[in-house]
């Protein structure tokens, strides 16, 4: 059987400091003796990350909203069979960069209906939530410039304006709102050193709680 409660992921709009905050986790659960997978979607495994690649680079344009479900679906399967659930499998605690959660908004904000394709692709090719997710939460503006000062070659979703951004952000709050046992929300804007002071106080506390259980 599957150890319980050792799936964390962190969600949150682009430049909210989530990996910054994945990596700062996974350094202090492994300085305590546990064993850590650090991962990201999309990708985490060797076919996702090809996947991402053609999911983030070239033009905005390139999928269509539902093409995009499928290829984000199909990189978590991908993903969740051949990292995630052997490494929760082995006892490992896994902390992962983006998760379902990004899919529901990402791609089921974009219009009439696709909330509900996503969701029911996930019921069937996913149906996995993590134990714990750590909602990064921010004014937009803030995380658009942190996003923008990053250089690379994956600028399909950053080329978003601030508008889809907030309405993203609102999308992520709702989330945490219909699943509070699950969902935590941490306020980003503050210095990376107190972020991950809160974030890692409320995994203790979650860790703790799924041991006794
Ligand atoms: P995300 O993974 O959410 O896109 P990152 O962790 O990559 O965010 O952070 C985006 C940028 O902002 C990076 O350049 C990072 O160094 C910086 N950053 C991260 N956390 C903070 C923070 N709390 N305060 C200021 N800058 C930050
Ligand atoms: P990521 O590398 O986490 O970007 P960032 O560090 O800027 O947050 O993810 C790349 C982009 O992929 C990001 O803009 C969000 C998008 N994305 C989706 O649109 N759907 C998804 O299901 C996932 C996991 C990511």
């Amino acid at each position: 059987m599957i150890p319980r409660g050792g799936f964390i992921s962190f969600e949150g709009i682009d430049g909210s400091g989530k990996s910054t905050q994945a990596r700062l986790l996974a350094a202090r659960l492994k300085e305590q003796g546990r064993s850590v997978v650090l991962t990201r979607e999309p990708g985490g495994s060797p076919g996702a990350e090809e996947i991402r690649k053609l999911v983030l680079e070239g033009p905005p344009d390139r999928w269509s909203a539902q093409t995009e479900i499928l290829l984000f679906t199909a990189a978590r399967r991908d993903h969740l069979e051949r990292t995630i659930r052997p490494a929760l499998a082995a006892g490992s605690i896994v902390i992962c960069d983006r998760f379902a959660d990004s899919t529901r908004m990402y791609q089921g904000l974009r219009g009439q209906g696709l909330r509900a394709m996503v969701d029911s692709l996930h019921d069937l090719m996913i149906a996995q939530e993590p134990d714990l997710t750590l909602l990064i939460d921010m004014d937009p503006a803030i995380g658009l410039e942190r996003a923008l000062g990053r250089k690379g070659g994956e600028e399909r979703f950053e080329s978003f304006g601030q508008s889809m951004q907030a309405q993203m952000r609102a999308g992520f709050l709702d989330l945490a709102r219909a699943a509070p046992d699950r969902i935590r929300v941490v306020d980003g804007t503050r210095t990376p050193e107190d972020v991950a002071a809160d974030v890692a106080r409320i995994v203790a506390a979650h860790l703790d709680g799924t041991q006794a259980a």
